[in-house]
């Protein structure tokens, strides 16, 4: 693990793991969201583990798998509204206190997260 990064100030894999399965309870539970994701968030999760890694400075394991992440383009086929995008940090920003994501890491994550998400969204509502 690279020293000084936030994927070791917040405790590397472990903690990443923890955010990213508090985080997918609350989307696979979120009436905004559903509709968007498949039923089965296994492997969405394991994708998204693998991303934020690297998105925090960790090994570039999302990229050994799946190249460049171009992540606007993949989102594409889905229609990501300003609804959409806020119920998706909501989610987020509930998972980060939920898996222990102290301050002042969980506001620089979610103003970085923030920053992406909004770039992700695709559609009007
Ligand atoms: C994949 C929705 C924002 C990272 C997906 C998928 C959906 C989705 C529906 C496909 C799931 C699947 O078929 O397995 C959304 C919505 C967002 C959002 C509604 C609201 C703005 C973000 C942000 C990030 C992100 C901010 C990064 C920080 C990813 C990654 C994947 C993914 C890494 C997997 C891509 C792959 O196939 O390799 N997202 N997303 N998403 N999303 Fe998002």
């Amino acid at each position: 693990t690279r020293p000084g990064t936030m994927f070791e100030a917040i405790g590397g894999f472990d903690s990443i793991d923890r955010l990213v399965t508090a985080f997918y309870k609350r989307v696979g539970e979120h009436p905004e969201l559903t509709p968007i994701f498949p039923d089965d968030l296994t492997e969405t999760a394991r994708k998204q583990r693998l991303f934020l890694t690297q998105f925090f400075g960790g090994p570039m394991i999302y990229s050994e798998e799946r190249g460049n992440p171009m992540l606007r383009r993949r989102h594409l086929p889905f229609k990501i509204t300003p609804t959409r995008k806020d119920a998706w940090l909501e989610c987020m920003e509930k998972a980060l206190v939920e898996a222990e994501i102290e301050e002042p890491y969980r506001s620089v994550i979610v103003e970085k997260l923030t920053m992406t998400a909004n770039h992700m969204m695709n559609t009007l509502e």
